[in-house]
């Protein structure tokens, strides 16, 4: 008698710790810190800015030396044999097809990032863009882009024709209606070749209704580039749904964790030409279709790109793409709001359309207090924040705002931190001004 029920509460207490390893998942919070290669400076470290430069888990970098190891232990297999870089390449293109919703991964290229992406498809339009073109971009559009257009405007003469959105936003309409606006005063007037704007845009961070804007557009016969830098890992991505969109692509090293530099560039059938899109680099004969065309990079270091295969298995060992972006977003949209009511200023945005990035108000009319705030963040309390931005008087006059990251080695309480931080800072620099006057007093 006593040794059956022994044996059954034995058996028991197996079956009872087999399940909970399988079914409990891996906590987020700060212990996830330990999954990064984060310095801590005695006991404080915030992380806010995983949207500039991502983070890549020591898993994924330690992967990615293995793969350095097998291209250095037989090099021509790596470079010449499919066996080599090539089946990183074809394998993290099948995943992320399939995650992004691609019918067919031969309509993807990896690419380094974002800018990439825009370089290859921008400078390679058929017929080639001149200065007679215009392309539209959005006020929000991000820095670095803005400079290819000037740039392209020096080079060739191409003009912007760029809609301003004011802020805060309050939906979708903030975005539809001022380049509804724009398309119905300019586009019988003036040739716009194409039109680009951001899923989540960088400064503020938020949420573009992509579907929507595409039809819009392709309503006018205006070709739409989707730059997606911000958005794979951080919100859904359905390039089947997005109305036969032109040109998409998106980073993996940001908000998927892979290692830097890695992206992936989509291009619709129709856009595959002969010899355009062509790669940033052309070095070999331009016969081959779009696909084969990137490949070849000769002694370019791709084990980045195999390094989103082991991303992708890291996101899956958490739990999977669903848990990992809804513990995010739902520590944004707290952290914003306790942000928010501590500081008495606003959010630049409706829930629905944040994504795990926030942007709030800070409590000062002085953009360079607001930069000192954010150095004495990161040089005395190891607290990393965007860098401070401002939004010009004509579109929303916000002297400083800051755009803040959640992520899964983050809790509320890094939020609590940080909201003490700043009016500390701010007292100290003179310069706390709330937005409105407190009720309360
Ligand atoms: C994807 O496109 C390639 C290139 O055109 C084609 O060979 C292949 O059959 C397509 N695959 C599917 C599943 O449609
Ligand atoms: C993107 O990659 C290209 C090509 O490697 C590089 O020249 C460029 O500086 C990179 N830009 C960013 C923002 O990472
Ligand atoms: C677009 O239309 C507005 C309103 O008619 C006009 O003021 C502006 O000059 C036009 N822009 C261009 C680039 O033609
Ligand atoms: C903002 O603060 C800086 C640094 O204290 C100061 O030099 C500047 O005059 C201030 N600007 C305004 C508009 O108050
Ligand atoms: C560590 O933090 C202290 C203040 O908490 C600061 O004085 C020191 O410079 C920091 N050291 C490093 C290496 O960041």
């Amino acid at each position: 008698m006593f040794t059956i029920s022994f044996v059954a509460v034995l058996l028991l207490t197996i079956t009872k710790i087999t399940a909970s390893t399988i079914t409990d998942p891996i906590p987020f919070g700060n212990e996830r810190l330990n999954d990064f290669f984060f310095v801590k400076n005695g006991t404080i470290f915030h992380q806010f800015n995983h949207g500039a430069y991502g983070g890549t888990p020591k898993i994924v970098v330690a992967s990615q030396y293995t793969y350095v190891e097998q291209m250095e232990s037989s090099i021509d297999a790596w470079m010449n044999r499919a066996t080599g870089y090539r089946q990183c390449i074809t394998s993290a293109k099948q995943r992320l097809s399939t995650m992004m919703n691609i019918k067919n991964a031969s309509d993807t290229v990896l690419v380094d990032n974002a800018s990439e992406g825009i370089n290859v498809i921008i400078r390679n339009l058929d017929p080639p863009l001149g200065p007679s073109d215009y392309i539209l971009d959005l006020s929000i559009a991000y820095g670095p882009f803005k400079g290819l257009y000037q740039w392209l405007g020096s080079r060739y003469g191409v003009k912007v024709l760029e809609v301003p959105i004011q802020w805060p936003v309050t939906g979708p309409a903030s975005f539809i209606d001022p380049i509804t606006a724009a398309l119905k005063a300019n586009a019988s007037t003036i040739k716009i070749r194409a039109a680009i704007f951001s899923h989540v845009s960088a400064y503020p961070a938020v949420i573009l209704p992509v579907k929507e804007l595409v039809e819009l557009f392709h309503q006018y016969n205006i070709p739409v580039i989707v730059d997606g830098a911000h958005a794979l890992g951080n919100i859904e991505i359905n390039v089947e749904d997005m109305s036969d969109v032109d040109y998409y692509f998106t980073n993996t090293h940001k908000w998927l964790y892979s290692s830097k530099s890695s992206a992936i560039l989509y291009v619709r059938r129709d856009h595959q030409h002969l010899y355009v899109p062509a790669p940033a680099v052309v070095d070999s004969a331009m016969t081959e279709d779009f696909e084969t065309r990137f490949i070849w990079t000769g002694t370019r270091d791709r084990t980045a790109y195999c390094a989103i295969l082991s991303a992708l298995d890291y996101r899956q060992s958490l739990g999977g793409e669903e848990r990992i972006m809804k513990y995010n977003h739902d520590l944004a949209q707290y952290g914003g709001q306790y942000l928010s009511r501590l500081w008495e200023t606003k959010i630049l945005s409706p829930e629905n359309l944040q994504s795990s990035m926030t942007n709030v108000q800070v409590p000062t009319n002085n953009l360079t207090i607001c930069q000192m705030v954010v150095g004495q963040l990161y040089n005395t309390y190891n607290t990393m924040v965007s860098g401070a931005s401002s939004i010009a008087p004509e579109l929303g006059d916000i002297p400083c705002y800051l755009r803040l990251s959640a992520q899964i080695y983050q809790e509320q309480n890094d939020w609590h931190v940080l909201g003490a931080l700043v009016l500390k800072l701010l007292k100290e620099f003179n310069s706390y001004m709330p937005e409105k006057k407190p009720s309360r007093f």
